[in-house]
């Protein structure tokens, strides 16, 4: 059997109000098991029939190929939750599970009855029809990997044992590898319905442009998005976020279109976790909790993993009684995953030294990074690039640096921009030559991000550290995406919450090749701008000379004697810098000069005095 379940022998789902008796009565369902062979038993069909007429609400027994029950759950008078078994079964199999309910009122399979037994690949659906007085008929369906289900009923229990459900089993399985035998067994693919709160005052496109977003980051995570959902509420539900009508029409959906992953575009508190889990039966997992999942997969040099890590435990630390379903069912995808091969602890005690133990660790390294960079170059002025996600900040510097080499930056292929969220995690500074002679040093930052986690900002602050000591910032705008000014408000609300909104700014509108009509719209924080393109390197002389003109250099005028033999010296200081004055002398060509202080040194030898 492909399926990985806990059994954990409780009853679940809507038990509240139940008398003790009728608690007993269904904890000791437990106890009953199938012989092979049959669908059901009769003594199971009557105690479901009588204990569903006595509490008015539908109950469902899973049940293994092998006749053991694996849950019993409660609903309430509309459903019951189906448990979140799928995600870890392969393509090529059934689960091995039927699911028994009981459905007060008529017995007839419902199309969300269908949809389970479709998306959880059950051996069989079965509904009790549950009147009063009235005998218990049955209703079942099989699976069928190539059309619509094989349904049957109303049946008498006899006669529903009496069919040949091993047969439907073993061939809907041949069928099934048939169908995917050229295919991979599924990976553990999550499939997410994405749900978001709208307030008063935001304006829907906000709501919507950032659950776009959502599905993104979630498809960026390795997810495939089904739905969405975005509900108007006055504020979010302190217990579940959403309303808890949403949440239980969510529980539905989920059922109906086979989704095993909930994310909610917002951070959410332990309690409002575990709450959605509960009355979902779906692993809940908000969009903190995603960046820090994508953050995960991409980090790659120490630091960086260190830093995710910790702003993994941090947000793990608050809402360890929230992650059920996350930690214990399912034990793994998105949310769990550490960096590399870490495995994010669980243990609060263990979690709170692992965090002491990573804080020291980044102290070492930070200070390592301190003496590096106190042996950077005298003067060569530091330009860091920064901006929204996916703006082209690696393009713009891998253009720069492509066209400009510094004679030390060796660029790889990983410099330039791919499409992948969050693709730059590492700070890396490289130096460019600029026409004319001047270095400067070109650094790279995280992607920012609406709604960038706290927890985020500060584990990465010795990298967003690069960002306080650059001289200049070039903030990356994207032009060609519909939230210009929402991205901009983002990147600008971050640099203010690491205090560096005060450094000196230029704001390049990137993509420009992408606008039909490019109009340049103001900025929002009264910075220079320009129109640059980092695919046909549209605005790059512009972009260079408002660098030279933001980072002054410090000059120095030189007097220098040229012997004659050394003519192309003379050219390059003429075509070069500010000669002021020249005099012909036996000796040689004596030169008055201005030039940038680091680039005397090259002209050592011909000062004089
Ligand atoms: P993060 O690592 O998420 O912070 O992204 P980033 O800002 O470094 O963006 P990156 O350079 O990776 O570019 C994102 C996508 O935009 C890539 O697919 C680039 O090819 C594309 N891109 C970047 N600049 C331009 C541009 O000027 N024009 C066009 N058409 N595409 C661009």
């Amino acid at each position: 059997m492909g399926v990985v379940v806990i059994l954990n022998n409780m009853v679940t789902g809507d038990i509240q109000g139940l008398r003790q008796t009728q608690l007993e009565i269904l904890n000791q369902i437990f106890q009953f098991s199938i012989e092979p062979g049959q669908l059901i038993t009769k003594e199971l069909v009557l105690v479901l029939y009588q204990l569903t007429l006595d509490i008015n609400k539908e109950i469902a027994v899973y049940i293994s190929r092998n006749g053991k029950i694996l849950e019993v759950t409660v609903g309430n008078s509309r459903f019951v939750h189906l448990p979140s078994l799928a995600p870890r079964f392969s393509r090529r199999l059934l689960s091995g599970i039927r699911c028994i309910h009981t459905h007060p009122g008529r017995g007839i399979l419902s199309p969300v009855d269908l949809a389970a037994l479709d998306n959880l690949r059950l051996d069989c659906m079965m509904a009790i029809e549950v009147i009063p007085g009235k005998t218990p008929y049955l209703y079942t369906a099989f699976f069928n990997p190539v059309g619509e289900p094989d349904v049957f009923g109303p049946l008498s229990t006899e006669q529903v044992n009496s069919l040949p459900f091993q047969d439907y089993i073993v061939s809907a399985e041949k069928a099934l590898r048939k169908k995917y035998q050229h295919q991979e067994l599924a990976s553990h693919e999550e499939t997410a319905v994405l749900v978001a709160v709208e307030l008063p005052g935001m304006r829907l496109l906000n709501a919507q442009a950032s659950i776009a977003e959502l599905a993104n980051l979630a498809i960026s995570a390795g997810a495939r998005v089904v739905d969405s959902i975005i509900q108007n509420k006055p504020k979010p539900n302190a217990a579940y976020y959403i309303g808890k009508g949403l949440a239980e029409d969510l529980a539905l959906r989920c059922q109906e279109v086979g989704a095993n992953l909930i994310i909610v575009d917002d951070e959410l508190s332990g309690t409002q976790l575990r709450n959605l889990e509960d009355i979902t039966r779906v692993k809940v997992i908000d969009r903190t909790s995603l960046i820090l999942d994508i953050f995960a997969q991409r980090a790659k040099s120490k630091a960086g993993k260190l830093q995710v890590e910790l702003a993994q435990l941090n947000y793990r630390l608050p809402r360890l009684v929230g992650m059920g379903l996350q930690m214990s069912r399912l034990a793994g995808g998105i949310g769990t995953r550490g960096p590399g091969e870490t495995k994010l602890e669980t243990d609060r005690r263990h979690l709170r030294k692992r965090i002491v133990d990573i804080k020291g660790q980044l102290k070492q390294i930070s200070e390592h990074r301190e003496i590096l960079s106190d042996n950077r170059p005298l003067k060569t002025p530091l330009v860091v690039l920064v901006g929204y996600t996916n703006a082209g900040k690696s393009s713009i510097r891998y253009h720069l640096l492509s066209k400009y080499p510094a004679k030390d930056s060796n660029l790889s292929l990983e410099d330039s921009g791919t499409n992948q969220l969050f693709a730059t995690l590492d700070p890396t500074i490289r130096g460019i030559k600029m026409p004319g002679g001047r270095n400067i040093l070109l650094g790279d930052t995280v992607g920012f991000i609406q709604k960038l986690p706290h927890q985020l900002i500060s584990a990465f602050k010795a990298t967003l550290n690069e960002v306080l000591k650059a001289d200049l910032l070039l903030h990356v705008v994207d032009l060609s995406s519909p939230l210009v000014n929402e991205q901009q408000e983002a990147v600008l609300k971050v640099l203010e919450e690491i205090g560096a909104h005060t450094k000196n700014r230029i704001t390049v509108f990137n993509k420009i090749d992408l606008i039909d009509a490019p109009i340049l719209p103001p900025t929002l924080d009264g910075s220079k701008s320009l129109a640059f393109s980092a695919i046909t390197g549209h605005g790059t002389e512009t972009l260079l000379a408002m660098i030279n003109a933001a980072c002054p250099e410090n000059m120095l005028t030189v007097d220098l004697i040229i012997p004659f033999t050394d003519g192309s010296i003379t050219s390059n200081i003429f075509e070069n810098y500010k000669v002021i004055e020249k005099k012909y002398n036996p000796e040689g060509i004596w030169i008055k000069a201005e030039m940038p202080m680091e680039q005397v040194s090259r002209f050592q030898k011909y000062m004089i005095e």
